[in-house]
């Protein structure tokens, strides 16, 4: 997923010679509709070395979000981040590090759901509105088996949404509603239609 407003504010200057900017799948690449298969061992190092070549690739997209199939891994995991400043005062409006969520689990907690613009990598320089969960709790691990587990809202809780998508196939085309919130990103920035 990508946030238009959000210019890192720290660059590395020389990467890892180790790690690597990974090819991102376009919408109409068949990976992108693949139910993905669980990790079998997060610990692997072909997993460890996945993981951070996609966190890498994120960075430099950027983005706040990458989903396994989008470099063509049908498998389910997904890398994230939520930059601060968005913010509400509801405690579960938090910003995140950079994250790993291997096998994730995605829980929607209420009824209730909010149109929010988005964009994704897989679907370049455009963006719509989208219907999502206002709450959630989620649930993965890292390649050291450690837990994550929240209960989130905000954006934070969209880009999990999203990103938990790309792993059954679904693109965030396929969750909208109303097609009019659907448009080219520099467009839309021109009209100020656009939060
Ligand atoms: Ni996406």
């Amino acid at each position: 997923m990508v946030l238009d407003s959000y210019k890192p504010i720290f660059r590395q200057q020389g990467h890892d010679a180790h790690m690597a900017i990974l090819k991102i799948a376009r919408m109409g690449h068949p990976v992108l509709l693949r139910n993905c298969d669980p990790v079998t061992d997060p610990g692997a190092p072909e997993i460890r070395r996945l993981v951070a070549d996609m966190m890498e690739t994120m960075e430099d997209a950027p983005g706040v979000g990458l989903a396994a199939p989008q470099v063509y891994q049908p498998l389910r995991l997904f890398v994230f981040r939520v930059p601060g400043g968005r913010e509400t005062d509801d405690p579960a409006d938090v910003a995140a590090e950079n994250t790993v969520m291997i096998n994730p689990t995605v829980e929607l907690i209420g009824e209730e759901r909010v149109l929010g613009w988005e964009g994704c990598l897989s679907i370049p320089d455009l963006r719509a509105a989208v219907p999502r969960a206002t709450r959630i709790r989620y649930r993965g691990v890292d390649c050291d088996g450690n837990v994550t587990e929240r209960e989130v809202t905000g954006f934070h809780a969209r880009v999990v949404q999203h990103e938990y998508d790309h792993l059954d196939g679904i693109l965030y085309t396929m969750r909208m509603t109303d097609f009019r919130y659907f448009g080219f990103t520099s467009e839309l920035d021109r009209a100020g239609g656009k939060g």
